[in-house]
Parts: structure tokens; sequence; C-alpha cells
């Protein structure tokens, strides 16, 4: 390939396909990972000796494909007492190789060809790559930072056709870190309910909600409890990314449909994570606080931080990033990132990777040590106060 072929090749990268360009280029660099979603702490050590022992002591030679039951029986109390979803272990779970395959089976399960789902805008890019693998097709429903990019439900009704099947509500969002309120969930459940749709929720932030917020499942509302599946996933709460373990609940009658698609996709999930999965549910909390109470300092040190940049922002409600606009500085969120990367070392997202009207917004997550957080906020500070001279 010519130079010429490559650089243009890197120029139409967008969504997933931009994100790892870009992580391969920070790792080059040794870069400071502000970009990247994955929790920087080690995995607790009370659920790594939980996989230990397991594969000292268990058989592991099979699982069933929806998962091991004590796995899904954790799952089923977990979503219970922090979720107030009521939902059967025989019937009513799937345990999956991370979040990631959770979305890829849930669109694929519900989504035919020419099929619509409405996705309120900016989303997570995964949802659109399935979507595409899906042949269904996305009607986006803008969300605006003067608004704390709230979902607006009087817009997702107008989005409505007669090919729509499917409705997908993440809270709290990533990218926007924006949180679905309890009466705005309960409107928009009995939207999808009256139009016949499926709800896809991702809660995989549920347990990252600030200043007082609540996390409302619309798997918990009357309306949705037969018509939503719900995605979770241990890579965030419990800093297991690697170990590829997450969970779809639902009603048996979607929930087939999903384990169906599995079992020829990829089997069951890994029997050791299986293991330290229950662990992880069913073990001491100590280790989720703690990460929870540091989220909290960090987000606040970004927030500082953009405020002294100039950054402006929807307040983040929920998640472990936040989402500002940098339209000021009159440069393409993508062009923006390579800058930092170039010459500040320091990996933020562009916007305009999760959904095109957000082109002059950066990503920062805060998934880094204080002091990293610290220095990396730095570095970017300076390229940026250069641009505006
Ligand atoms: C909203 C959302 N859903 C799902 C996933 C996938 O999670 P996992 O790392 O468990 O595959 C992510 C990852 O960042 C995410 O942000």
């Amino acid at each position: 390939m010519s130079q010429q072929d490559k650089n243009t090749t890197k120029k139409k990268l967008t969504g997933t396909a931009l994100f790892y360009s870009l992580i391969a280029k920070a790792k080059e660099l040794d870069a400071i990972v502000l970009g990247r979603g994955d929790p920087d702490f080690d995995t607790p050590s009370n659920i790594v000796e939980a996989a230990n022992r397991a594969m000292k002591t268990k058989d592991l030679r099979s699982s069933p494909v929806e998962g091991l039951f004590e796995l899904r029986q954790a799952i089923s109390d977990r979503v219970s007492k922090i979720n107030n979803i009521d939902v059967d272990p025989n019937d009513g779970v799937v345990v999956t190789n991370g979040g990631q395959e959770a979305i890829m089976l849930m669109v694929l399960a519900t989504t035919s060809a020419g099929d619509e789902m409405i996705v309120p805008e900016p989303n997570y890019s995964t949802y659109l790559d399935a979507l595409a693998f899906a042949g269904g097709a996305k009607v986006g429903v803008p969300t605006v930072m003067e608004n704390d990019f709230a979902v607006d439900p009087t817009l997702v009704e107008q989005a409505v056709s007669d090919r729509s099947t499917s409705v997908l509500l993440v809270s709290p969002n990533n990218p926007t870190a924006s949180v679905i309120p309890t009466d705005t969930m309960e409107t928009l459940v009995d939207i999808a309910a009256k139009n016949d749709l499926v709800v896809l929720a991702d809660e995989i932030y549920d347990q990252f909600i600030y200043d007082g917020g609540v996390h409302c499942s619309p798997q918990s509302l009357a309306s949705g409890k037969d018509r939503t599946l719900t995605l979770n996933a241990f890579s965030k709460a419990y800093a297991m990314t690697g170990w590829r373990l997450g969970w779809i609940t639902g009603p048996a009658h979607l929930i087939n449909k999903v384990k169906l698609l599995k079992a020829s996709v990829s089997g069951p999930a890994n029997v050791v994570s299986q293991y330290a999965g229950i662990e992880a549910l069913t073990g001491p909390p100590d280790a989720l606080e703690d990460m929870k109470a540091r989220y909290h300092r960090r987000r606040k040190v970004v927030l500082d931080a953009f405020d002294s940049m100039g950054i402006s922002y929807g307040m983040p409600q929920g998640g472990q990033f936040i989402f500002g606009d940098v339209s000021h500085l009159g440069v393409d969120s993508v062009e923006l990132a390579a800058k930092i990367l170039d010459e500040a070392h320091v990996l933020v997202y562009p916007g305009g990777a999760f959904a095109p009207d957000s082109k002059y917004y950066v990503r920062v997550t805060f998934l880094q040590p204080e002091a990293k957080l610290k220095e990396g906020l730095e570095r970017m500070s300076k390229v940026l106060s250069k641009m505006s001279k």
C-alpha cells in the first residue's frame, strides 16, 4: 500500500475502528491514556483468588450455554437488589463474553434486515456496528449539551415509524455521562409499549452515579418487564475488562433467542471467569466502594481542569468520563485528538467517532491514578492554550 493510500485509509476511519487506531498510536508513544474506557485498577484480589481456586478445584470442562446456574442465581439476586429487576435465573439470564458480546447478541437477536432502531445520540459506537451487521437502520434522536444530554421522549416518539422494532437506552450514557431520570424512563418505556418496541437497556455504568442521582432500569417497570433486554458486565464495576464477562437479563421469549444465537456464536463464557464472577457478585463489596470513592474525586479533577481550559460540558451524572465541547478551538475533534496525542502524548477520544454531530467534542475518561490524570490534563491544557493564542 502506498503512503498516500495509507493516509486515505487513515482519514476514513470512524467509530470503533478509529478508537483502535488511536489506541495503537498511544501505545507506540507510551501516552497517558484518557481516552479508552478500561479501569486502571487491578481486579480485586478476592476475585483473582476465586479464579485460582476454581482452576484447582472445579470442573472446568463445560458450562451450560447460558452460564453456570450459580452465577445466574447471583446475577438474578444482584439485579433484584440493585436494579429492582425480577428475573428467573432458569430462563431470564444469559452470561456473555463481556459487554461487547452482549451488545451484538441483543441487537442481532432482535433486529432483522430493514428494521429500525431508535438511538439517542451520541452513543456507544458498537451499537451501530452491531446494527449494520444485522442490516438494521439507525434512527438517531439528538441530545444536546445545553440540556445535559437529556433524552427527550417527544423526539423519541416522533422517531417511531412502521419499521421501528427497538429503542436503545444507555443510562448512564457513554460518552455523554447523562442519566435518564425515573419519570423520563417511565415515559420512554410507555412509548415503547404503545408501539410494541423492544427496549435494549445498557446499564454497564449503573454503579457510577454522581450528585445524588438515581438509576432506573426499564426492565423494573411494569410496561418494560416483558419487552426489555438489559445488558450489564463485570468490566467497569469490578475492573475485570480482560476477563470478558457480562450478562443479559430479560423475559424468556427474548432470552431464548439470545441463548440460541450465543450457542452458535461462542458457546458458554469462559468457566474460570464465571467462577470469578460469582465471587465478584457475592464477595465483600469493599473494593467496589473504594473505586467509587476514587472515581468521585477524579471526576472533580477533570471538571476543574475543563473549567480552567474553558471547555464547556453537560454535567456528567454517571459513568467514568466527561464529554466536553471544544468548538471554540475551531478544529474538528479527530484532528484535535491527533494533535494532543502527537504533541502532548495524551490520548483523548474525538466526539465525532460517537456521532457525526459531536465532531467538536472530546471524551476524557478518569481511569488513571490522580497524579497521572492531573499530568495528562496539564499537558493537554498546554496544547490547547497554544492553539487559542
Ligand atoms: C455503554 C457500553 N456498553 C458496553 C461496553 C462493553 O463492555 P465490555 O468491556 O464488558 O465489553 C462498553 C465499554 O466501554 C460501554 O461503554
